[in-house]
């Protein structure tokens, strides 16, 4: 109800009252039926203006009154939405409610980012071998041409471009990846790997795992800490305010209508391509660890699990996280990794406040990580040795 359509109503009323050929024995009637219609006009527009931000109007009524004409009132938005962003929740909201229709074959889409000959390939060559059908392989080589070892990565490279860590170039490769992958339309799940990831578990567990669950795996946390707020700029508003900005790591698995998503996005990927140049003064900011996590939590918050199924070990707080070497491949190596059900963050203001979620898929905790890094080259014997009596058990 808003105030023009009152007056319409009034209007509407002393037409009927003038039209009609019933003529009212005095006109004092229909002055009290314009007077009451402009009190209410009155009453209803002050306390639309002054509501919620201002409760004086509500000060004039009881409380109890007061909540029922708020309730009756429609609400007042944050603040008014910019024409871009009203399509882009069309958009969004038309994608994600669109009903799901499975293939009858589908299909993981494994995207390499790399900068060259992936290490691994001798390892994922295992994993992959027996389920032919199941997977598909994209391959982002963005310094030089990757010399394959494996059949099921030969002539899977993709047209990549340079990459520039923490630059938008990172967010462009990957974008690249999805791209190329969703052609396919049997690729129903899409996983961003690195050069130096190995998987934890056999090819059917983590084809469940990612399969028979409606959520995607993006890192997604709030860090009020110089590496996550802190690279926050007001430039980005009046679409991305600091309450929505979050953090994450960029390995991320993502299920095909977010991909579809992420390739309809140009509003808030065009913020961070603007505002995010680390180095640059004021743009000190991580395009690859922000966008993501910022467009799901704007767009799709409850759709995404806030966890990344890519482990890897930061507990040395350095600026890079752990490599492991030789030695450190054991079976409590991995044992220890794939027992972790708890999603752990660690903000990086001075409260060094610890953020610990169950990791629950279809609400049933369970082990959070489905591969890791990173691991040296030279790892990769020891890990074929181990991996293939530990992922068959
Ligand atoms: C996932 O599916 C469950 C039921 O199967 C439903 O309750 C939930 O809303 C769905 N979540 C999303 C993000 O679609
Ligand atoms: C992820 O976090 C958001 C809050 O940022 C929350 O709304 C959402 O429910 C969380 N996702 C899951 C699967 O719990
Ligand atoms: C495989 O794992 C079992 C324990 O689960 C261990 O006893 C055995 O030695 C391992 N084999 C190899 C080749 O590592």
């Amino acid at each position: 109800m808003n105030t023009a359509k009152i007056w319409r109503q009034s209007m509407g009323d002393m037409q009927i009252f003038s039209g009609s050929r019933y003529r009212p024995p005095t006109k004092k009637p229909m002055l009290i039926v314009v007077l009451v219609s402009f009190v209410i006009m009155f009453v209803v527009t002050c306390a639309y203006l002054y509501r919620p931000r201002n409760r004086t109007v509500c000060n004039m009524f009881s409380t109890r009154k007061c909540k029922d004409i708020a309730d009756w009132l429609p609400p007042v938005p944050v603040r008014d939405y910019t024409d871009d962003e009203i399509a882009a929740q069309v958009v969004f909201r038309d994608i994600l409610n669109t009903p799901v229709v499975m293939p009858t074959n589908p299909k993981i889409a494994f995207m390499f980012l790399t900068p060259g000959s992936l290490p691994f390939e001798k390892l994922w060559d295992n994993f992959f071998q027996g389920h032919e059908g199941k997977f598909s392989i994209y391959v982002h080589a963005s310094q030089t041409k990757p010399v394959h070892a494996s059949r099921y990565f030969v002539n899977r490279d993709i047209h990549s471009g340079k990459v520039v860590w923490g630059k938008i170039s990172m967010v462009d490769a990957e974008r690249r990846l999805l791209a190329n992958a969703l052609q396919d339309p049997h690729n129903q799940h899409f996983v961003l790997l690195s050069d130096s990831c190995v998987p934890l578990y056999n090819f059917d567990y983590i084809f469940d795992y990612l399969m028979y669950t409606n959520i995607s795996f993006v890192d997604c946390f709030r860090d009020p800490g110089p590496v996550g707020n802190g690279r926050y700029s007001e430039r980005m508003l009046p679409e991305v305010e600091i309450k929505d900005f979050r953090k994450g790591a960029q390995w991320f698995s993502m299920k095909r209508q977010h991909a579809i998503m992420v390739m309809a996005d140009h509003l808030y990927y065009s913020i961070f391509q603007a505002h995010c140049e680390p180095g640059v003064d004021g743009k000190n900011c991580i395009a690859d660890e922000h966008y993501l996590p910022t467009f799901f939590s704007i767009v799709d918050p409850g759709g995404i699990a806030n966890w990344s199924i890519t482990h890897v070990d930061w507990s040395e707080q350095k600026w890079h996280p752990k490599s492991y070497v030789t030695q450190d491949i054991t079976f409590d190596l991995l044992n220890t990794i794939t027992s972790i059900d708890e999603s752990v963050h660690v903000t990086s203001d001075e409260k060094k406040e610890v953020l610990r979620w169950p990791c629950l898929w279809n609400g049933i905790q369970k082990p959070c990580y489905l591969f890791a890094r990173k691991f040296t080259p030279e790892t990769e014997d020891s890990l074929l040795k181990l991996l293939s009596n530990y992922s068959s058990s």
